[in-house]
């Protein structure tokens, strides 16, 4: 897959540029040819030098540098080049490609490129979790801009949790799935699905919260079964377990809010199945510390949660072809499952009964039945990732007109 790619990789200055001579060498080794900006910050890290000799090209570093401009200019460098990955990408230049600010060769190239762009963030726990930077990660996810990692562990400050740069195989599998997507092939190829899934987490306080029994299962099913149709899919999910289908596009979440925020950035689509548990309810005032035990329990006060599922499905010029809701009923399940359908204005409900008993919620099996505006199809029980690959399949057939060989 990154045979012959040309890859523009800007190192930012973090501590995690220790990880890029690996890097640089995984993938020269995967056929890609790999050319380096390394900014003021990265040079405290890793010296020009390194990254020349394993990169086999000359390292860019200044913007005003008359020979470079002549040779080779901010303009062309981000040009030539088949996606730019800034790894590690600390805060500052997160924070600099949020706002448009292009004040070295590294953030003028980001600004005058016209090419994809995949960033490996880096940075401590508290720097990551500061609304600033979550503010500023959404604004790059909502131009699509490709995120990996971080993940968490120790980092090198000696604080331990999320901000730890991806590593470098993950970087890879990440440069991999891109480079895939653009050469699927399928019934849904040229097609772009969001897919809700998995719980979400309302917080009480910052270390409590409200969630449900999801498991995200069915979800990443249905997004790894898109996928196989060729279509280029946005995962958004809670909080799960589950491996990420290869090839999609993750946006984590905790919150319903979230939720909504991020499947309307992920507009416009062809397609959208609200496979998510969404919680109803949102705690009101979440406290901002740990609620003491004290005498007397607290009460928690509850707010309605915005619906994603109706309003996806509301009309207008965003509205994805398809929106496929499912229906959780423990009772009366067709009859709820049809007056949801009405209610939310969505094209399909896939209803599933999860009663006690039933095995759905966590379960490998689902027995669903499809509402459609011709009528019920009873499906039989199956695996969720048959009854996944059955939905794709039918939505493939919906989209196109004509069956699927
Ligand atoms: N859904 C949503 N946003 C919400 C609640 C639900 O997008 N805030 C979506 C779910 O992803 C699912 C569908 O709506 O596709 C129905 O979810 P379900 O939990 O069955 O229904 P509710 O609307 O929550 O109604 P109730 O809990 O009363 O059955």
């Amino acid at each position: 897959m990154l045979e012959q790619r040309r890859i523009l990789l800007i190192v930012a200055g973090g501590i995690a540029a220790v990880k890029v001579p690996d890097l640089i060498r995984r993938l020269r080794e995967r056929g890609a040819k790999v050319r380096c900006i390394l900014t003021k910050g990265g040079a405290n890290f890793v010296t020009p030098l390194t990254l020349a000799a394993l990169s086999g090209d000359k390292v860019y570093t200044d913007l005003f540098d008359l020979k470079d401009e002549s040779e080779m200019g901010h303009i062309r460098l981000s040009r030539e080049a088949d996606i730019i990955l800034v790894a590690p990408a600390t805060a500052d230049i997160m924070a600099k490609m949020a706002h448009g600010l292009a004040d070295d060769l590294a953030t003028t190239a980001l600004l005058a490129t016209d090419k994809p762009v995949m960033i490996a963030p880096s940075m401590n726990v508290m720097m990551w979790t500061h609304p600033a930077t979550q503010a500023n990660l959404a604004t790059l996810q909502s131009r699509q801009i490709n995120i990996v990692g971080p993940g968490a562990g120790d980092l090198a400050c000696g604080e331990v949790g999320d901000g730890r740069m991806a590593e470098v195989p993950d970087i890879i599998a990440a440069l991999n799935r891109f480079f895939q997507k653009g050469n699927r092939q399928g019934p849904l190829a040229r097609r772009r699905a969001l897919v809700t899934s998995g719980p979400t987490y309302e917080p009480i306080d910052p270390v409590r919260y409200i969630a449900n029994r999801s498991s995200g299962k069915q979800g990443h099913a249905i997004a790894a079964a898109l996928i196989a149709q060729g279509c280029d899919v946005t995962l958004i999910s809670g909080p799960t377990h589950e491996p990420v289908p290869d090839g999609v596009t993750l946006v984590k979440i905790e919150t319903a809010e979230q939720m909504l925020k991020a499947a309307q950035a992920a507009l416009p689509v062809d397609i959208a199945v609200c496979a998510a548990a969404v919680g109803d309810w949102t705690v009101e005032n979440p406290a901002p510390s740990k609620i003491k035990k004290g005498a007397k329990p607290p009460t928690v006060k509850l707010a309605q949660n915005p619906d994603i599922l109706a309003t996806l499905s509301k009309p207008g010029s965003k509205r994805p072809r398809l929106v496929v809701g499912f229906a959780a009923e423990t009772n009366n399940l067709i009859k709820n499952a049809k007056a949801k359908r009405a209610a939310k204005q969505c094209d399909w409900i896939v209803a599933n009964d999860v009663g006690t008993g039933t095995g759905t919620f966590g379960g490998d099996h689902n027995t669903v039945h499809l509402i459609t505006a011709d009528g019920v199809e009873d499906w039989p029980s199956m695996r969720k990732q048959a009854v996944a690959d059955r939905l794709a399949q039918r939505i493939a057939l919906a989209l196109n007109g004509k069956p699927q060989s």
